[in-house]
């Protein structure tokens, strides 16, 4: 076959202004139509289109559509057109297609050089100049290095089987595809977000230096653009104009245990038995593919003959159970939700639009729901509304790329056809939805059936926005070190695309893990957002009793102290939830003009105040540890650091270094074997000297109450050191009354006796001077209640 030439490159070039806005303007050449936007103070958007008119179908990533005028100056000269708001300006040449993005003191973030940008028939292609002191992070889920300067990354969801970076050097695309980037240059943020769900290549500075190219291969340019220059807000204006995760609830944050699988009702049994009989809490167990009559969705097989009672007995026991849902339904006649999929015309249809395609999966021969359209999202609620009224709590939507094992290329053939609402789209211009879609319709469906629950929705492959309808789990790791340490540097990095709630398999998936490898795994995982232990068929048992006492009473310790840490991690989600912020952070979040933080990929912040530095390699029982500007102490031993240097810190196997910030307010309480068998009524509040500020907040935990109001939240403020100092409770607002009915106010790292008093009256406390610990206790009421500590 003649190969036929590739098609000529048209770069922007001699554009006219066509009409103009308060907001936006519009140019065009002979080729391109160019509209650039301001949709907020430092958001801008730029759209090129090579087709006559601009796309009016939404965009499955932006939820936020509208957005109140921002002060814009727009300013058309012979060269070319800026528009500016307070915060930054974005100037574009007219006769060449070169642009500038610059912030209010007129530094550059990003620019891109003459006719560089345009399409090469379908393809669209962008590219920037970096500059030598850049780093660039977010991109989603992706494995190797942190800074993702220097990468090539292939927006394409793709089921990648062991995916650690020893395993597939070459590797480019991943399950989940997020074409957002941060960039921070000498210490100033901005970000880009290139909303087109079909297949994305960006280099970002590996073929050449100090170029970063991207082009999709199909639909628009739809480039936003995020001006800093702090991080925060790159990220939370990109959260707020794809969303924010809802709140999960608060089971949701206990340990999970799931394994590939579980094959028989009994085992499932057996293994819930052995939790509670060890006292090692667990919220959740999962049903992996086997609990289901030859992988056909939505059923139970002769291995769960029955499903309610076993449901029954496990929730008696305070846990929840989790289903895997795939995509693909069975080809079988025989089938309900295969023939009342084609009686609704459900499927995606091959590229001729007339058959439903056929592909392979699990089940063998499989037909895809068409998720994209809104009914058949309605009819798969109904059908999994059938697990629900079960008792099932959740659902763990996985293969949902979707993974196809009939074609080398491991998913649906490109001319396949979805129907919209209205329209028809080929599957390669909307492949990484398709997976999003599949979750939306998983949660929508539970909130259709359950408009009080907060649904639990697990998903492996997403877009950007998915957090919207799911958490993201990182799929099939391995068990290898590397692949440990990978998983700091992925879950940093998907934090920090709009992805808060996020995890991947303790102990690794593929192949079997080992004793120390679980165990620095779990300390690890301790401290993430998703907490579920899962291996592959095949592998060794993995829960935490099979490696032998000494290694189960580590695990229970580390399990047992997630459980102590529920209120400050549940806080840590509510923010999430309301401003975007990621629960697991990377140093340079909160030390952003710091190098050293900048370039630290091997620990993270839990919230503001833990810094958590997991040993990353088999026999370490040190690590070196960056602490940042300010002052530190050791969670264990309270010893006092100051920052801004390296610290060696000690690991043996039964620990992790954690580091509490000074000032902090760590809010603990009682183990639980599963959230809600007790009410925590106590709360520890963990002060360490310095000046801090805790937000507390609760709520029912369980349904969508907390939206109307049915919370309680308040400020907690603590200033104190050697010589003395203050704790203020602020008033309480929302209107559900608190579930605590005692502070237990526990000062670490004190040096000496402090006398307390509260609102006026004399407390009595306790001091340890061996352990440098001191505490009292105050009873809860919605009033302020001050705090005076005085040296005795
Ligand atoms: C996929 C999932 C894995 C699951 C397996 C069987 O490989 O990523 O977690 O256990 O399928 O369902």
């Amino acid at each position: 076959m003649r190969k036929r030439p590739a098609p000529e490159f048209r770069p922007l070039a001699d554009l006219k202004t066509v009409r103009q806005s308060e907001q936006s303007i519009e140019l065009k050449s002979s080729f391109q139509k160019v509209r650039l936007s301001v949709l907020a103070d430092g958001l801008f958007r730029l759209q090129i289109t090579a087709q006559k008119k601009f796309s009016t179908r939404p965009s499955w990533a932006v939820s936020k559509e509208n957005w109140a005028p921002a002060a814009t100056t727009i300013r058309v000269g012979a060269n070319g057109v800026s528009l500016s708001t307070g915060s930054a300006a974005f100037r574009l040449s007219t006769g060449d297609g070169a642009w500038n993005l610059s912030d209010a003191t007129g530094a550059t973030h990003f620019d891109a050089a003459p006719n560089t940008m345009g399409f090469a028939g379908k393809e669209g292609r962008v590219e920037l100049n970096l500059i030598e002191a850049e780093s660039l992070f977010g991109l989603g889920e992706t494995t190797g290095t942190f800074n993702k300067r220097g990468l090539i990354r292939e927006f394409w969801n793709t089921d990648i089987l062991g995916h650690a970076p020893a395993i597939h050097p070459g590797m480019r695309s991943l399950y989940v595809s997020i074409p957002f980037a941060i960039s921070l240059r000498e210490g100033r943020a901005a970000g880009i977000f290139w909303d087109n769900p079909g297949r994305q290549i960006w280099d970002l500075g590996q073929t050449q230096l100090d170029r970063w190219k991207m082009c999709a291969a199909t639909g628009e340019i739809d480039l936003y653009f995020f001006v800093g220059p702090g991080v925060e807000t790159v990220v939370s204006r990109f959260t707020q104009l794809t969303g924010r995760t809802p709140m999960p609830p608060r089971w949701a944050l206990g340990y999970q245990q799931c394994r590939y699988s579980y094959e028989t009702q009994k085992r499932v049994a057996e293994i819930a038995d052995d939790f509670r009989k060890r006292k090692i809490p667990c919220d959740a167990i999962y049903l992996d593919i086997h609990h289901m009559d030859g992988y056909r969705v939505f059923t139970f097989g002769k291995t769960f003959p029955k499903p309610r009672a076993l449901i029954r007995k496990l929730t008696g026991q305070g846990f929840k159970v989790i289903t895997i849902v795939d995509p693909g339904v069975k080809d079988d006649r025989k089938f309900g939700v295969l023939n009342r999929g084609i009686a609704r015309d459900a499927f995606v249809k091959e590229p001729n639009g007339k058959k439903d395609y056929a592909g392979k999966v699990w089940p063998g021969k499989a037909r895809f729901p068409d998720f994209l359209s809104a009914r058949v999202r309605d009819w798969w609620g109904d059908e999994q509304n059938k697990l629900c009224k079960l008792g099932i709590a959740g659902f763990w939507n996985d293969m949902n790329e979707p993974a196809n094992f009939a074609l080398p290329t491991k998913t649906l053939p490109p001319k396949c056809v979805h129907r919209l609402d209205p329209g028809k789209v080929t599957h390669d211009e909307i492949h990484n939805v398709y997976g999003m879609e599949m979750a939306r319709a998983c949660r929508d469906g539970i909130l259709t059936h359950q408009p009080e629950t907060r649904p639990f929705v697990i998903t492996r492959a997403g877009y950007a926005g998915v957090q919207r309808y799911a958490l993201v789990w990182t799929g099939d790791n391995s068990s290898v070190w590397e692949h440990l340490s990978d998983a700091v540097q992925m879950f940093l990095n998907l934090s920090a695309s709009g992805v808060p709630f996020c995890g991947g398999d303790i102990g690794g998936f593929i192949d079997n893990t080992t004793p120390e490898l679980f165990l620095r795994w779990l300390q690890f995982a301790t401290f993430t957002p998703f907490y579920r232990n899962h291996s592959n068929l095949g592998t060794i048992d993995q829960e935490p009793w099979v490696f032998g006492q000494n290694v189960e009473s580590v695990a229970r310790k580390y399990i047992e102290l997630r459980y102590q840490l529920l209120p400050y991690l549940y806080g840590l989600f509510e923010q999430a939830h309301r401003e975007g912020t990621p629960i697991m952070r990377p140093l340079f979040w909160h030390f952003q003009d710091d190098p050293v933080a900048m370039a630290t990929s091997d620990q993270f912040l839990l919230g503001e105040n833990l810094l958590v530095a997991p040993i990353l390699r088999q026999g370490s029982t040190a690590r070196c540890v960056y602490l940042p500007r300010g002052e530190w102490f050791d969670f264990w031993s309270g010893q006092k650091f100051s920052g801004g240097q390296h610290v060696i810190a000690l690991a043996p196997l039964e620990t992790i270094p954690i580091f509490v910030r000074a000032g902090s307010i760590v809010p603990m309480t009682a183990v639980q074997q599963f959230v809600g068998e007790k009410t925590a009524d106590v709360v520890n509040l963990h002060c360490w000297p310095g000046a801090g500020e805790l937000d507390w907040y609760e709520d029912d935990g369980i349904s969508q109450a907390f939206a109307a109001g049915a919370f309680s939240r308040r400020q907690i403020k603590s200033r104190w050191s050697e010589k003395g100092g203050a704790l203020r409770l602020g008033r309480v607002s929302g209107n559900r009354p608190s579930d605590v009915k005692k502070w237990r106010i526990i000062l670490r790292g004190v040096a000496r006796k402090y006398s307390v008093r509260a609102n006026g009256k004399v407390v009595s406390g306790r001091f340890d001077a061996a352990t440098q610990v001191g505490s009292f206790e105050v009873l809860n009421a919605p009033g302020v209640v001050e705090i005076q500590l005085r040296r005795s």
